[in-house]
């Protein structure tokens, strides 16, 4: 991988809002990162607005982070004519955070009805690291079935579950830990990441 990365970040309407708030923070904030193709769903708007408290596609990006960012180009749902419906535009990976069973059943068959399912598309035929991170429980048999679809596709299935052995304090850090986790996936590892050191003392 090129050392000068551009991301695809797609948030869809499922919930995790802090998840998608927090990965766009560290998409910002690295130096590595020069591109974030964000797509933000419609639905995702009604999610961000239940969870964060947050209203309207407008000025989303500052909200999130506190300060307009040049990296980030926001694109709408129905734009299916953007740079990234494209395989010819070059993108390093796609992370869909979090990832809806709608639009997970849509990236699994193929339908690429809006900007989000078509940029996956684009990311799988072109053998692009996709990253879907899904979040719903319990899962049916239709979950499972489309899962094992997308993964079959070549995209990888990064469910939003947490872990406590790194003894989170707050939700924003469970989070944190979680992107990290997503970005050292698709080689950029973040300063300050928690690792499991087995051999470290325990409080
Ligand atoms: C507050 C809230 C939470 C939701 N949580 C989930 C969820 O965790 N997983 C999921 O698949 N759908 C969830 N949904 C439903 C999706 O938003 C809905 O299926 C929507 O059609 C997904 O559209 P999208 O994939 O285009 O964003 C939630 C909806 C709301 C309003």
């Amino acid at each position: 991988m090129p050392e000068a990365r551009t991301i695809t970040l797609a948030v869809t309407g499922a919930s995790g809002s802090i998840y998608a708030a927090e990965m766009l923070r560290a998409l910002a904030a690295d130096p590595r990162v020069v591109k974030v193709n964000l797509v933000v769903s419609d639905n995702a708007l009604r999610v961000l607005a239940e969870e964060l408290h947050l209203s309207g596609r407008n000025g989303l990006v500052e909200k999130l982070l506190g300060a307009p960012n040049e990296k980030i180009q926001q694109h709408p749902e129905s734009d299916i004519g953007a740079n990234i419906a494209s395989g010819s535009y070059s993108t390093d990976a796609m992370i869909v955070l979090p990832c809806s069973m709608g639009t997970l059943a849509a990236i699994a068959t193929g339908l690429a009805q809006n900007l989000i399912q078509r940029a996956a598309d684009v990311t799988l035929k072109e053998r692009r690291p996709l990253i879907l991170c899904v979040r719903e429980t319990p899962f049916n048999r239709i979950h499972l079935r489309n899962m094992q679809l997308a993964s079959d596709a070549g995209a990888v299935i990064f469910p939003t579950i947490p872990t406590l052995y790194n003894h989170p304090q707050s939700t924003a850090e469970m989070a944190r830990n979680f992107v990290h986790r997503v970005l050292a996936h698709i080689g950029l590892p973040q300063p300050g990441a928690y690792i499991w050191q087995p051999d470290s003392p325990r409080s």
